[in-house]
């Protein structure tokens, strides 16, 4: 019997079933999302009982590992900003019949900051919490920034907000690399935050609306005037430790 496996183009969804084992060191617990590279599992390491994340990689998405391995070291490299995850390791199983490697990371406890922005009154936050959300976001991309590297890929599906009281926890996810560090690439991370400050606010329906203060960062969002106002984000970061609201 011929048995005909299924393309690797066509290998767009793995939906693997919770207690599936994988590569005998780890147990499917339940599909945490899917986004454009890959599916993330919770999973739990049977040796020593512990909850992590795994990423499968389309294999479309990710050729010759390259996708994995840059991901992998740029969160390695950026093991000591507070807010990004923490790599583990690096694994393969095989899945219809194909080599699917996957990334072992912490696993995150909380809500993505859009599913949190939806829960809010209104959809949106108040312009204290909004600056205060950008400004956790600023100081986190500060810490990626100053350790040579960018995060390529910032919207609210690639942040989880771990806890928010009097401030918000953040953890970012995801990075995408798109060769080594150029200061665009830094530049459109600043950009990108303004965008998720502009998103938490209410976006576009209320942003005539808003304070000068909310308007002299998000400058109509465009990009030039941003990057006059605040070289980088450590100028962004300046600027709102010593604001008026
Ligand atoms: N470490 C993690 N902890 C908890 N949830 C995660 C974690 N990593 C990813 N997720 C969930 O899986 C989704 C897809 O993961 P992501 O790495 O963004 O993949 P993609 O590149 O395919 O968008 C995320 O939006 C999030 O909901
Ligand atoms: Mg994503």
């Amino acid at each position: 019997m011929i048995l005909r496996l299924p393309s690797i183009k066509k290998l767009k969804a793995f939906s693997l079933e919770p207690g599936t084992i994988v590569s005998e060191k780890y147990e499917i617990i339940n599909l945490l999302g899917r986004g454009w590279e890959g599916e993330v599992y919770l999973i739990r390491e049977l040796s020593t009982g512990i909850e992590r994340t795994a990423k499968f990689f389309f294999p479309e998405r990710n050729v010759r590992d390259k996708n994995l391995r840059s991901y992998a070291r740029k969160l390695h490299n950026l093991r000591n900003c507070p807010i990004v995850i923490h790599y583990h390791t690096r694994d393969v199983v095989n899945i219809q019949g194909h080599k699917i490697s996957f990334l072992v990371s912490e696993y995150v406890e909380g809500e993505l900051l859009s599913t949190f922005l939806q829960r809010q009154p209104g959809g949106r936050l108040s312009p204290f919490a909004a600056t205060h959300l950008l400004y956790a976001l600023a100081t986190g991309i500060r810490c990626v920034h100053g350790l040579g590297e960018y995060h390529g890929d910032l919207h609210t599906d690639n942040i989880i907000v771990q806890r928010f009281g009097l401030e918000f926890e953040l953890k970012l996810l995801d990075m995408f690399y798109r060769g080594s560090t150029r200061k665009e690439y830094m530049h459109d991370d600043l950009i990108d935050l303004i965008h998720v400050y502009r998103e938490a606010l209410g976006g576009a329906k209320y942003y005539s609306r808003q304070s000068e203060a909310v308007k002299y960062i998000c400058c109509g969002l465009r990009r030039g005037l941003i990057l006059k106002k605040f070289r980088s984000v450590r100028h962004l970061c300046h600027h709102l430790e010593t604001m008026h609201m």
